[in-house]
């Protein structure tokens, strides 16, 4: 197929109420594993099948962006070993990925402090992001040491500065103006967030985009997620009503 082509997959999803934006907390590698008396590791190798397994899905229904949280700014007090293991894992997928994301027209795009990440895996991120940039189908964003609130703070101090000196006008500091400051400035918020293993918890993701944004959570653990689930969880969706602080009718 083609990949300008809409989607034909057979998921009886009403193509015109399809999330513009979805969002994915991606947790519970570690308890997968554990669960089989496994390294964790393991259980982030598996995890990053199912990564494989839902962009693709995302590409065949034509969702238009998906956005994974891959790596928190907390995650980065977890032992050396298992960071180490991550980063890793970061460079082998995009390395393997990267005829997958040219073949199918995905432009690849990382929000957070990528320039935490080790040299190596920045530069090949750098690289498939350049190699990709022009790609108009499906956009990828992997949230790579990415925390909320230090995107808040980045965005202050930008907007602080540019006031400073005297390029805006504080009386004109709207929502748009600090939606355009984030790492998503020029992405829609999410439509729709799922988070994976039961957690009822944010854990510091998008908190500024996500006011509207429809929440599912699942006890699937990410390595077990797959797109069957994926599809139920977008035709609930799809008969949820989004009201926006408005009455129904
Ligand atoms: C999500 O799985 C992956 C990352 C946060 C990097 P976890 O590693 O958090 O798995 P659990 O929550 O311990 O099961
Ligand atoms: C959130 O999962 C971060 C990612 C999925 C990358 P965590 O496992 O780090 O979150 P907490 O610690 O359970 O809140
Ligand atoms: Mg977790």
């Amino acid at each position: 197929m083609n990949s300008n082509t809409p989607s034909v997959v057979s998921t009886d999803l009403n193509p015109e109420k399809l999330p513009a934006h979805v969002a994915i907390i991606m947790d519970g590698n570690g308890r997968w594993a554990k669960k089989r008396l496994l390294n964790r590791i393991k259980g982030h190798e598996k995890g990053s099948e199912t990564v494989r397994t839902i962009v693709r899905t995302c590409r065949e229904i034509g969702i238009p962006i998906l956005t994974l949280y891959a790596f928190s700014t907390e995650n980065w007090q977890r032992p050396k070993s298992e960071v180490t293991a991550l980063m890793s894992l970061l460079k082998k997928f995009l390395e393997s990925e990267k005829t997958e994301m040219l073949d199918n027209n995905i432009r690849l795009n990382a929000i957070g402090q990528t320039e935490r990440l080790p040299e190596n895996v920045r530069k090949t991120l750098y690289k498939t992001m350049d190699l990709t940039k022009k790609n108009d189908g499906l956009r990828l964003n992997l949230a790579l040491s990415y925390g909320g609130r230090s995107e808040i703070l980045r965005m202050v101090k930008q907007i602080a500065i540019k006031v400073k000196d005297g390029h805006i006008d504080p009386d004109l500091i709207t929502s748009e103006l600090i939606s355009e400051h984030l790492y998503t400035g020029d992405m829609p918020d999410p439509d729709l967030l799922i988070r994976t293993s039961g957690e009822m918890r944010i854990s510091n993701f998008l908190l500024w985009q996500i006011a509207y944004t429809e929440i599912c959570i699942t006890d699937t653990l990410w390595p077990d997620f797959g797109k069957d689930e994926f599809v139920q969880i977008l035709k609930d969706y799809q008969r949820r009503e989004r009201r926006f602080g408005r009455t129904g009718s």
